[in-house]
């Protein structure tokens, strides 16, 4: 049977939240197996276009053939120059999906999963030279600690940075199973969970998850037209305040109680989803992803 390559999450809930203009232009930012840019694409008419992004070249091979849709193989945080690159300086609308796909977890070989043993590798884009492997063997003890803390809330990060760094000045830790073949004694709580977490934050560190949605929400208002949206899934809490924050903001900062220091930044976005989205009853059934998505999404104010 051939592999699904990946279920959209949210997908009437984003295609509704975007209002597609049937002549605009649309970036689908993590495009990955295109699932939602097909239901983009199903409601653009004959003048519409669709950018697709993605640093994974293997989305390639999901591209339909449509002529409306334009492939960039480039990371989302250079959205506005490679746009600029095809003479396009305005759209109507964009989405990003964040995290990894389904295909990409389920491959094996690229080291994503902790089910399987492969290299620690954890790279999106294969053409970056930082892997996993480099994190867990070059980074200092204390750059460990904050990664796994801030990035996985692992409960033991200072052990776990500590028995890293204490395992590879004997040898290296090359492969997922002698990864956790080595961190087996130190393991709170269920080692799947675990593992789950010290995963998630080597992931993040390896594909700069963070910095990269930053660089991205920043360009989001200069990008869209007057009445445009953008629509953001985020599957954790870091990501989801990130995008809050700058939805209703314009800026990453909590919001300070102190009135002297606050800054107040022009926001030239208007929130559309005061509360996230989430999946309803049918979708959480048939895909357990579905489960931490969130969906917010906002619109670029009309000029007065
Ligand atoms: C959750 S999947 C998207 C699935 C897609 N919406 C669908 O319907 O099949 C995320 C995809 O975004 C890509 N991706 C993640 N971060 C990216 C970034 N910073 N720049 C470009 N692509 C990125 C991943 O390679 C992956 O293929």
């Amino acid at each position: 049977m051939q592999e699904q390559y990946h279920i959209p999450v949210l997908l009437d809930e984003v295609i509704e939240g975007l209002h597609i203009q049937p002549d605009g232009i649309y970036v689908d930012c993590t495009f990955g197996g295109g699932g939602h840019s097909r239901a983009i694409l199903e409601k653009l008419g004959p003048k519409g276009k669709l950018v697709g992004f993605d640093q994974d070249d293997d989305a390639r091979k999901n591209l339909p053939d449509d002529p409306r849709i334009l492939f960039v193989p480039q990371n989302f945080r250079h959205v506005q120059r490679f746009l600029r690159l095809n003479n396009i300086t305005a759209i109507n609308g964009l989405l990003a999906d964040l995290g990894v796909s389904s295909h990409q977890f389920d491959e094996a070989g690229r080291g994503f999963s902790t089910r399987y043993n492969a290299d620690l590798d954890m790279r999106m884009d294969r053409r970056q030279t930082l892997t996993a492997f480099d994190v867990v063997n070059t980074y200092t003890e204390q750059r460990l600690h904050k990664l796994f803390e801030e990035y996985g809330e692992v409960t033991n990060a200072k052990t776990l940075a500590r028995t890293i760094v204490q395992v590879r000045s004997t040898s290296s830790l090359k492969t997922i199973d002698g990864f956790k073949n080595a961190l087996r004694e130190i393991v709170k709580g269920n080692p799947n969970k675990y593992f789950a977490q010290v995963f998630q934050a080597l992931r993040i560190e390896v594909n700069d998850e963070l910095g990269a949605l930053k660089e991205l929400l920043k360009q989001v208002p200069g990008l869209l037209l007057p009445g445009g949206r953008a629509a953001i899934i985020t599957f954790h809490s870091l990501e989801d305040r990130l995008v809050k924050n700058f939805f209703r903001r314009g800026s990453f900062d909590e919001p300070d109680e102190n009135p002297y220091t606050n800054t107040t930044t022009v926001n030239e976005l208007k929130v559309i989803t005061k509360k996230p989205i989430t999946a309803g009853d049918k979708e959480l059934k048939q895909n357990p992803r579905s489960r931490s998505a969130k969906l917010r999404v906002v619109e670029k104010i009309m000029m007065v």
